[in-house]
């Protein structure tokens, strides 16, 4: 599939409902955000949270603007119940799995499988999601220096525990992202990607990840 699909209505309602689905996130994720910055550990922390603040605002408002324009049907794909889920998950977490719930896995993942559906989006599609992904890429960085630094303020003992509970930390929420009523590896198929491939190259950026954090 490729640039060409805006006229097959599969192609365009999919990639609508990633759209909203991306932009829902975003969305999300300001909030959640905004909410650690008052308690997150030290003065780069709380910088970093409220210039992601800015930077998933903008994102919001450079994806509702390209909606609107492709046409997209704006309802949205996460319902409200499941949203209040998300937040009271994230509001319930110490900094350490905080970190690694946003960063490791709604960031660092969620923008990997973004990225699979840049080659196979519209021109339009794919000039929306330039800034936001770079951006992307800033909030990985925050997030894994962030965890690096808090693990690296533990005694060796708790430091080596938590590390050793982030892979199984990372498996578990994308299980319970998984059993939300969202049909997205559908999507991605609609819109032309392989489940297989999409599910082997976020098991690799999920080790890349894990790797990093270790060294
Ligand atoms: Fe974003
Ligand atoms: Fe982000």
């Amino acid at each position: 599939m490729n640039s060409n699909n805006v006229e097959d209505t599969g192609y365009t309602q999919a990639m609508g409902h990633l759209l909203v689905l991306y932009t829902q996130v975003d969305q999300f994720i300001m909030e959640a955000c905004a909410e650690r910055i008052a308690s997150a550990p030290g003065q780069s922390a709380r910088l970093g949270l409220a210039k992601q603040v800015g930077d998933e605002c903008r994102h919001v408002g450079i994806q509702s603007r390209w909606m609107e324009e492709f046409g997209v049907d704006p309802g949205p794909v996460i319902s409200q119940r499941v949203l209040e889920q998300l937040h009271s998950h994230f509001r319930g977490l110490d900094w350490v799995d905080f970190l690694t719930d946003l960063y490791l896995v709604v960031e660092a993942l969620g923008s990997q499988a973004v990225e699979q559906v840049v080659p196979l989006a519209d021109p339009g599609t794919r000039e929306s999601l330039r800034v936001p992904l770079q951006d992307e890429l800033d909030h990985v960085a925050f997030g894994l220096s962030e965890l690096h630094k808090a693990l690296a303020d533990m005694d060796p003992q708790l430091r080596k525990t938590r590390l050793e509970k982030i892979p199984v930390r990372i498996q578990g929420f994308v299980n319970f992202l998984q059993r939300l009523d969202v049909p997205v590896v559908d999507w991605f198929e609609q819109v032309g990607a392989s489940s297989q491939q999409l599910c082997a190259v976020l098991s690799q950026r999920k080790d890349e990840l894990l790797s990093e954090l270790a060294a």
